[in-house]
């Protein structure tokens, strides 16, 4: 889909389509105000016949409308005006974005990007318009027999902004969100695919990848020899259970000056997670191939940033491999030995993630970064404390804190911090080793996080807990791509203010 900017009166396009909006009840926005007015009265008076009440998501499609230009018109309902925040702005957009792929259109002129949403400016709704309509189209058939070929004739779709001032920041969001469509698209591809054809070898190949596609980008790819000599033993004990070997994919994205401390972004790689010797109930357990979304979403991130450029410097490190179980897996009871140095008594093997992080969380310091941010499918807890809505965050450095916190807001991305105090560690004690891997059931959550403080010492550091927030389950069931809209916001905000 192409997308574009362009100011203008909508009586005046020349288009396949022109979209405008109706307020409960039966109250004309703006632009269809204009439209109106040109074609004396025709839509005031289908709204008296009762045709259209403008309930949110209501769209009706008009054909042969008089002293129009267009084709056709797309009224959308937007529900009452007063109530028209971020969330009725959304649905108006899905609903006219459902309405055009229905109709015969392949170029249309939207005017939902005139209307007032609350704490919202004009450029905030070309993007998150773009963006919506942009991921509206994903679909994941490439292992279907036969793909439904869905006739969608639409190819162009032209938001118009309030006036010429915004033609130039509107067209710069629009970059943005194509960039994020990508790097979601990316992110969701990867979770979605089968665990047999997603392992992580293939995660590797997914990396060398990426650095053939962009030009800034440079991937290492590391194996169990390598993490042998590195001493990760938290990583490779986890790894132990499968017959897939495990990987270490190591992306750096150089847009910035070569001496300037990178982002590293730490991505959950467990291609399928049984649970192990400690195994999971079978209801379910096949979105447990879900378990490496962390790890997609680096690599959606890095496809994102590459794709806008952007000057700043970005690592990406993917630990990745099976948790099954085994003859030769971690048991209950083991001891292993991390890359830090500490070492680990594992007293449940479902409690994975936070064994191969740890290993790439203490490799990450030979980047001397200015941050880390772990993403993580982590806990089951986290979907108990969030549900579905917002990502856990928790880290060790309040700036960093709140700068992702601002970029969850902006993207609609969202996030909600909870606490890291120095009690939640203490149920991680052990008596064999410095630490056990699991705490009790409480605040499961945040004995994660405390767990992976251990290891975060040596810099700023945030973690995402998107065990809620990854996938849909249910007739949806697919990846969501998120966080890759808040990471790359984060990204984008940095770059801003390094440029003043
Ligand atoms: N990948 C799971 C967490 C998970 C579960 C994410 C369900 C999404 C949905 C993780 O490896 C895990 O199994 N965590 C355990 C930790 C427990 C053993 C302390 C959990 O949450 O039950
Ligand atoms: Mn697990
Ligand atoms: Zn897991």
């Amino acid at each position: 889909m192409e997308f574009s900017v362009k100011s203008g009166n909508p009586e005046k396009q020349r288009s396949g389509c022109v979209v405008v909006g109706v307020f409960e009840s039966r109250r004309l926005s703006n632009a269809a105000r204009h439209l109106d007015k040109a074609s004396e009265g025709f839509l005031s008076g289908l709204l008296r016949r009762g045709d259209m009440e403008g309930k949110l998501g209501q769209a009706l499609l008009l054909t042969n409308v008089p002293n129009v230009l267009c084709d056709r018109v797309l009224l959308i309902g937007c529900g009452r005006e007063r109530d028209f925040d971020e969330r009725a702005y959304r649905k108006a957009v899905e609903a006219m974005s459902a309405r055009l792929g229905e109709s015969g259109a392949t170029e249309a002129v939207s005017y939902l990007t005139d209307l007032n949403v609350k704490g919202r400016d004009p450029i905030w709704r070309v993007r998150e318009a773009a963006l919506l309509v942009g991921s509206g189209l994903y679909r994941f058939d490439r292992l279907k027999s036969k793909q439904d070929n869905e006739r969608r004739p639409l190819r162009r779709l032209i938001f118009n902004v309030p006036s010429r001032r915004e033609l130039t920041p509107g067209d710069a969001a629009l970059q943005a969100a194509r960039a994020i469509v990508a790097g979601t698209n990316l992110t969701r591809d990867l979770g979605n695919l089968p665990p047999n054809i997603c392992t992580p070898s293939y995660l590797g190949e997914q990396g060398l990848q990426l650095a053939q596609d962009y030009e800034r980008i440079e991937t290492e790819v590391l194996g169990p020899k390598e993490m042998e000599e590195l001493g990760m033993g938290a990583l490779l004990g986890v790894a132990r259970g499968s017959r897939e070997e495990p990987r270490l994919v190591v992306m750096r994205y150089q847009g910035g000056r070569p001496d300037e401390k990178p982002v590293v972004l730490v991505g959950k790689g467990i291609t399928f997670d049984s649970g192990g010797i400690s195994i999971k109930p079978a209801a379910a357990m096949d979105e447990m191939k879900y378990d490496m979304c962390g790890a997609a979403s680096v690599f959606g991130t890095l496809k994102a940033v590459a794709e806008l450029e952007l000057p700043i410097n970005v690592v990406g490190v993917v630990p990745s491999c099976e948790n099954l179980p085994d003859g030769n897996a971690l048991k209950p009871g083991d001891i292993v030995t991390s890359m830090s140095g500490q070492t680990i008594e594992i007293l449940n093997t479902d409690a994975e993630g936070r064994l191969i992080l740890c290993d790439a969380l203490t490799y990450a310091e030979r980047f001397e970064p200015a941050a880390v941010i772990d993403i993580a499918t982590l806990t089951g807890a986290c979907v108990i404390a969030l549900g579905h809505v917002a990502h856990g965050l928790l880290g060790n450095h309040s700036p960093l804190i709140n700068e992702l916190l601002a970029a969850s807001r902006s993207s609609g991305d969202r996030a909600w911090e909870l606490p890291l105090w120095d009690e939640y560690g203490e149920s991680l004690s052990s008596n064999f080793a410095d630490m056990a891997n699991v705490g009790g059931r409480a605040a499961g959550t945040i004995t994660a996080a405390s767990f992976l403080s251990r290891f975060t010492k040596a810099y700023q550091w945030a973690h995402l807990d998107i065990a809620g927030t990854a996938w849909k389950t249910g007739d949806a069931k697919g990846a969501t791509g998120r966080p890759v809209p808040l990471l790359t916001q984060f990204l984008l905000d940095r770059v801003a203010r390094a440029n003043g």
